[in-house]
């Protein structure tokens, strides 16, 4: 068990990072420095329930302002380092690879330069007890065939997008920072989340936002590719095992043993919201649209994620059917969030994306 510990989370404005600062804030496990550069994925509203929480402090920085960093570092004297943020969205990588590889990329090479400064000051003691828990994504490891068995921590980082090859090579930072210095890192590479506070431009919040504007669910390709989809509290469950329980060095799989095509994943949703939110008429299915596929789209990840059970004892609790009747309905409850979220430069995108890819393109 964790407790009375300081951790710095950055990218804690965002979807798994807000879902993990509230919930170590609600357990009590000590104090959280969120550190966040707000972009387009961060939302001071995913904190709102822990805005004046005297465990809780908000830092809008972006991880590679050296200067900024060694300053949160020397003022709180964390025991631990969660790097979270990072550009996180496959489509956006494509149109803008840029970004990624200034945040994903430099970004963490920065924040492991000012966290490798920080911990060689630190006494033996604490720079024994001290972590850097790099989180990151199966997407680091490619493409699977329909029949191959599930990635695990030794699979060969295979990525296909800017964006998982940003992401691979900042994990190859943090590896290299363990056995050049002896930082005391972790690395968990986890399949695709699900849950509340997840931006709208991801496929499940997308559609269940597109489904109740009336708009078109697109489908990229055929919709065969497939996905294993965790929710995002288990996630965060996953991660507080590494952190305190993790051998420093290692990584780990995380995932939630549910592969899905988008296909069934936008039929599950649909036939939620038929239950939940009838329409008047016809079903929300009928809404949709084979669009033009991704270039260079994944066809499969799975995780096999039997290290972290068999050594760390961590197992989902959600069953795909449980989370995402669970996320339908925050959903369903938070419109005022979704309205925020998807007003301005959120419309840019969509007519970015969007309109390249023509309905009936499969
Ligand atoms: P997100 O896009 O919702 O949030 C990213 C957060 O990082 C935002 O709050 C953003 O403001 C912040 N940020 C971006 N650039 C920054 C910078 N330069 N400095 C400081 N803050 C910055 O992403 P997410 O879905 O919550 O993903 C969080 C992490 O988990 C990422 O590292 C991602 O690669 C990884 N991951 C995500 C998934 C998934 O399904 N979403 C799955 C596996 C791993
Ligand atoms: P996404 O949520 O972007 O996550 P990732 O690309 O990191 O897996 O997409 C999940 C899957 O859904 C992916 O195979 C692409 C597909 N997809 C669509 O079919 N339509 C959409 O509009 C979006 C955003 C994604």
């Amino acid at each position: 068990m964790i407790m009375n510990q300081t951790i710095v989370v950055t990218g804690g404005a965002g979807f798994i990072g807000s879902n993990f600062v509230n919930t170590w804030v609600a357990l009590g496990l000590g104090k959280v420095i969120t550190l966040d550069k707000l972009t387009y994925a961060g939302n001071m509203e995913n904190l709102a329930q822990i805005a004046s929480h005297p465990q809780h402090v908000f830092i809008q920085a972006d991880i590679g302002d050296r200067e900024a960093v060694r300053e949160l570092l020397r003022v709180h004297q964390p025991t631990a380092v969660l790097n979270f943020a990072a550009e996180s969205h496959v489509d956006r990588s494509i149109y803008g690879p840029d970004a990624f590889v200034q945040t994903n990329v430099v970004g963490t090479f920065n924040l492991l330069e000012e966290v490798r400064a920080y911990w060689q000051a630190l006494p033996d003691a604490a720079q024994a007890a001290f972590r850097f828990l790099h989180v990151s994504t199966d997407e680091v490891y490619g493409t699977l065939s329909a029949d191959a068995p599930a990635f695990t921590e030794t699979h060969p980082y295979q990525p296909n997008s800017p964006y998982s090859a940003s992401k691979a090579a900042s994990d190859h930072l943090v590896r290299a920072y363990f056995h050049t210095y002896g930082l005391p890192t972790l690395t968990t590479n986890c399949s695709n989340n699900y849950g509340p506070y997840h931006f709208p431009e991801k496929l499940i919040p997308l559609v269940i936002h597109n489904a109740l504007a009336g708009k078109a669910l697109p489908i990229y390709g055929n919709g065969s590719h497939v996905r294993d989809w965790l929710y995002v509290e288990d996630h965060c469950h996953a991660i507080r095992a590494v952190l305190a329980r993790g051998n420093v060095g290692e990584t780990y799989n995380i995932g939630g043993c549910n592969e899905k095509t988008n296909l069934e994943v936008v039929h599950t949703l649909c036939d939620i919201l038929d239950e939940a939110k009838p329409k008047a008429v016809g079903s929300y299915r009928d809404q949709i649209t084979f669009v033009k596929d991704r270039p260079g789209h994944d066809q499969r990840y799975a995780i096999d994620a039997s290290k972290i059970a068999g050594e760390l004892g961590w197992t989902p609790t959600e069953t795909f059917e449980s989370g995402i009747r669970k996320t339908v309905h925050w959903y369903l409850n938070h419109a005022d969030w979704v309205d925020n979220v998807t007003s301005g430069e959120y419309q840019h995108w969509l007519q970015k994306n969007y309109s390249a890819r023509q309905a009936g393109a499969v």
